[in-house]
């Protein structure tokens, strides 16, 4: 992992291998952004015309490496570009986020870079310090040692003298974000070869005791004895067994608990109901869920957040075999109701089910679930954007309020009503599928009847943004995102504040 400092240094005093500045787009040309001043001055105030005359032209994404000039100590500066330029002088924290992200991971391969990017506010230097470390991610576990670049080493952010213990804790907050997104896209790339129910247990139980959170795991026995039919139905196909996780942080002051809930399908095929060819390649990440809510628990307690938090993972592996749940199953569901399996590929709700039902037992003040629940909620909103559904209506715009906060991009969904008849069974409560049209929601619908009465309950459904298949942007790499980590977060936060609940 990047190192991350904060230094109140002078961009030319940095021995540093690159020095990155902004550039934005201005009425009369480009002009270098704020934290770009010394470096400008040591191209003699000519920079903004010796990049004008190589064709830049300040865009976002946008990143040019120009010798360094006699002045500056760095043996190469960075230019990035940062789009129009704000009347108001504020560029917004997502600009400042992704210009830090093209730069880190064009640095690749350096060792050390300062980040002279705009720094006037703690939420300017949060941007820039967490879109560095978001950008500097690689995953090369799996590639023979010295294939693939090694992220920079050390990122220092520059900022001014004034605020430089607000500027710290930004910094703090941001490595706590990244590392754990990072961990969250760490788990997500790894293959379910390696990456299986069982394994991913034995993660959460590591990382809680290195974090001071209680880990209980529900092994395919203790599933057996406690009923969870979603989850060992879902599980009974594959060799490698279902287990529920339990991760708990609690905070002595808390005055508001919140419940996490994650599908952690580690694998899915299908099932029976076979995926075909062209829909399976990427199904490791069916278990983003699961790896959001692992990392958001960790993340809660670095942080010292006053809420009482509990992930709760339903891991799984979805698999055809002569033991696996056929189309036509009836399955009796942790707490009782019944559930008529039509296609073993709507398998991510029933694992949720379960726990939605065992998370309800504790009577948290919230519950909030993230999955990647469904092919409709892409086809809704795209690659980029989750849905958030929920049973009250001013819950789920608070939640859509945080996404904003946290720099997430995501939208507000309905359920409607009369989805619901769609799913009626003839021998069961309830079906696991129901209209095509509006699949998302319907998914959502289903997962409503599992909340208990009087609970408050969300569902994020991260089908699209939790797995990136495009070519790499701002902090974005290929494959895991770490999507709704920070969401997550800032609903701990906010209940923390008294803001949520
Ligand atoms: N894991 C998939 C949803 C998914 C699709 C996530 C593509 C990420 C990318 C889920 O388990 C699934 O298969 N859903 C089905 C439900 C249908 C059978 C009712 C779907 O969306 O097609
Ligand atoms: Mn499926
Ligand atoms: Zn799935």
């Amino acid at each position: 992992m990047t190192a991350l400092s904060v230094s109140t240094s002078s961009a030319a005093s940095l021995r540093v291998d690159a020095v990155v500045v902004g550039v934005a787009k201005g009425d009369k040309g480009l002009v270098p952004a704020p934290g770009a001043e010394t470096v400008a001055e040591a191209f003699d105030g000519r920079l903004a015309e010796i990049l004008d005359t190589l064709g830049v032209s300040g865009a976002e994404g946008e990143a040019v490496k120009l010798p360094a000039p006699a002045g500056l100590k760095a043996g190469f500066v960075l230019v990035v570009g940062l789009g129009d330029a704000p009347a108001d002088g504020d560029f917004g924290a997502e600009t400042l986020r992704r210009a830090a992200g093209v730069a880190a991971r064009t640095l690749a391969g350096s060792r050390k870079a300062a980040l002279a990017l705009p720094t006037a506010t703690p939420a300017d230097v949060e941007a820039v310090a967490l879109g560095g470390l978001l950008g500097a991610y690689a995953f090369n576990a799996y590639r023979a040692n010295g294939n693939g670049k090694a992220p920079v080493a050390e990122l220092t952010v520059l900022a001014p003298r004034k605020g430089q213990k607000e500027a710290k804790a930004a910094a703090e907050r941001a490595t706590v974000l990244a590392e754990e997104m990072n961990r969250t896209r760490d788990l997500v790339n790894t293959p379910s070869n390696d990456l299986n129910p069982k394994s991913f247990a034995a993660a959460v139980q590591t990382a809680g005791k290195e974090h001071g959170l209680k880990v209980e795991v529900l092994d395919e026995k203790a599933l057996a004895k406690g009923s969870f039919g979603g989850i060992l139905g879902v599980g009974q196909g594959s060799a490698n067994p279902p287990r529920l996780v339990k991760v708990a942080y609690t905070h002595p002051k808390a005055r508001a608990s919140l419940a996490f809930v994650g599908k952690g399908i580690t694998y899915d095929s299908g099932g029976i109901s076979l995926k075909p060819a062209g829909h399976n390649e990427t199904m490791k990440c069916d278990m983003s869920g699961a790896a959001a809510v692992f990392a958001a628990v960790v993340a809660a307690s670095r942080l010292g957040l006053e809420v009482n938090v509990t992930g709760w993972l339903a891991l799984a592996e979805n698999m055809p075999s002569g033991t696996a749940t056929r189309p036509g199953d009836v399955l009796r569901m942790y707490g009782g109701k019944t559930v008529e399996v039509l296609n073993t590929d709507a398998e991510g709700r029933l694992v949720l089910a379960d726990a939605i039902v065992r998370a309800g037992e504790e009577k948290p003040d919230a519950i909030v679930d993230v999955a990647t629940l469904t092919g409709a909620m892409m086809l809704a909103l795209g690659n980029r954007t989750f849905g958030i559904m929920a049973n009250e209506d001013g819950f789920r715009d608070r939640i859509f309020d945080a996404t904003q906060r946290a720099g997430e991009q995501a939208w507000p969904m309905p359920l409607p009503a009369e989805l619901r008849k769609g799913m009626d069974s003839s021998v069961a409560d309830i079906a696991n599928m129901g209209e095509r049209m509006g699949g998302g929601l319907v998914a959502g619908l289903f997962l409503k009847e599992f909340v208990a009465d009087g609970i408050t309950w969300a569902h994020l459904d991260i089908a699209g943004p939790a797995f990136h298949e495009g070519q790499p942007f701002g902090y974005t790499p290929k494959g895991g995102t770490g999507s709704a980590v920070r969401t997550l977060v800032q609903l701990a936060e906010d209940a923390a504040a008294g803001e949520l609940l």
